[in-house]
C-alpha cells in the first residue's frame, strides 16, 4: 500500500483561490483525492486553481464560493461539501485575511474581521464537518510565525493565529481518541499574493532568504508536501502540534 496514495479520500481546502491553497488542492488531486475548495473575491485565483488540478490528471473539483466573514457561511460549506462527498478525510482551514496596522491602532473592528475569518471559521467548520470524519481523519490550520513572535503590523493577524493555534490543541485533545489529528502548518515567509499586502515585501523576501538555514524560503510546494505527508497513514502519531515549514528560519535567534 501507497501511504501517499489518496485515492478516493475527500478533501476540502478553503482559500484555495490563494497561492499556498492551490498548491494543497493539486498535490492531493495528483495524488487521487477528491477536491473541495472554497474562493471569495478571486475570480482568476479561482480558474487557475481548477487549472492546476486538471493539469495533475485530478478530478474536476467541487469550487465553493464563500465569504468566510458573512454568517453561516462555514455552516453552507459543510453542508455542501457533505452532499456532495458523503463525508470529509482531510480539511485544510488556510484562508486568512487580516488587518495590518500597529498594536496601538486596532479597535474593536479590526479584531471582529480578522478573528471571524482566521480563527471563527476553523472553529465553525471543524466542528461541523469532525462528526462525519472517519477514523484516520485530518484536520490542519494554516498559522504563522506571528502566532508567537511580535511582527510590525503583525498583532491582528497574530492573535488571530494564536487562537488558531490554542483551538488545534483543544481539537486535538478532543478527536484524538476518534483516530483524526489536528495540526497547524507553519510556514516562514512564502512569496504569495499574501505578501503584496506589505509595504516592505521587497525587505521581508531578502531578509528570510539570507536568513534561513536551507538558504532559500518556502514555496508554495514545500507547504503542500508537507500537508501530503501529516494527512498520510504515516503521522497518525502527530497530534496538536504547530508544524514550521520554513528551512530552518524559526530556529535561529
Ligand atoms: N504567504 C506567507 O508568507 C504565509 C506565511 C505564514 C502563513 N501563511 C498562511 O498560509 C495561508 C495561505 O496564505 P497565502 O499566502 O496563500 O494567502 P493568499 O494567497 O493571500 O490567499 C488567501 C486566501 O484566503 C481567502 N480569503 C481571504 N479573505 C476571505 C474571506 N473573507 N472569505 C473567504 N476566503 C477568504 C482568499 O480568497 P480570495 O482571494 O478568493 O478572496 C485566498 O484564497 C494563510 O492562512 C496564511 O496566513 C502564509
Amino acid at each position: 500500500m501507497n501511504a501517499l496514495d489518496f485515492t478516493g479520500k475527500r478533501v476540502l481546502v478553503t482559500g484555495g483561490s490563494g497561492d499556498i491553497g492551490r498548491a494543497l488542492c493539486a498535490a492531493f488531486a495528483a495524488r487521487g483525492a477528491r477536491v473541495a475548495f472554497t474562493w471569495f473575491s478571486n475570480h482568476d485565483g479561482c480558474a487557475a486553481t481548477e487549472a492546476a488540478i486538471a493539469e495533475v490528471g485530478g478530478p474536476a473539483p467541487l469550487a465553493i464560493r464563500a465569504n468566510l466573514r458573512s454568517k453561516g457561511a462555514a455552516g453552507e460549506i459543510a453542508a455542501e461539501v457533505l452532499e456532495a462527498f458523503g463525508g470529509l478525510d482531510v480539511l485544510f482551514s488556510n484562508a486568512a485575511s487580516g488587518v495590518l496596522r500597529p498594536a496601538l491602532e486596532l479597535t474593536a473592528k479590526h479584531w471582529a474581521w480578522t478573528m471571524d475569518i482566521n480563527a471563527k471559521a476553523f472553529l465553525e467548520l471543524t466542528t461541523a464537518l469532525a462528526p462525519s470524519m472517519p477514523e484516520g481523519g485530518r484536520i490542519m490550520a494554516l498559522s504563522s510565525a506571528g502566532a508567537t513572535r511580535a511582527i510590525e503590523n503583525y498583532a491582528m493577524v497574530g492573535a488571530s493565529k494564536a487562537a488558531l493555534e490554542a483551538l488545534v490543541r483543544h481539537f486535538a485533545q478532543a478527536l484524538g481518541p476518534r483516530g483524526i489529528t489536528v495540526n497547524a502548518l507553519c510556514p516562514g515567509v512564502v512569496d504569495t499574493g499574501a505578501l503584496q499586502h506589505f509595504p516592505n515585501r521587497e525587505q521581508l523576501l531578502e531578509v528570510a532568504a539570507y536568513r534561513t538555514p536551507n538558504g532559500r524560503i518556502a514555496t508554495p510546494a514545500d507547504v503542500a508536501d508537507v500537508a501530503v505527508l501529516l494527512a498520510s497513514p504515516l503521522a497518525r502519531m502527530i497530534q496538536g502540534q504547530t508544524i514550521a515549514v520554513d528551512g530552518g528560519y524559526s530556529i535561529l535567534a
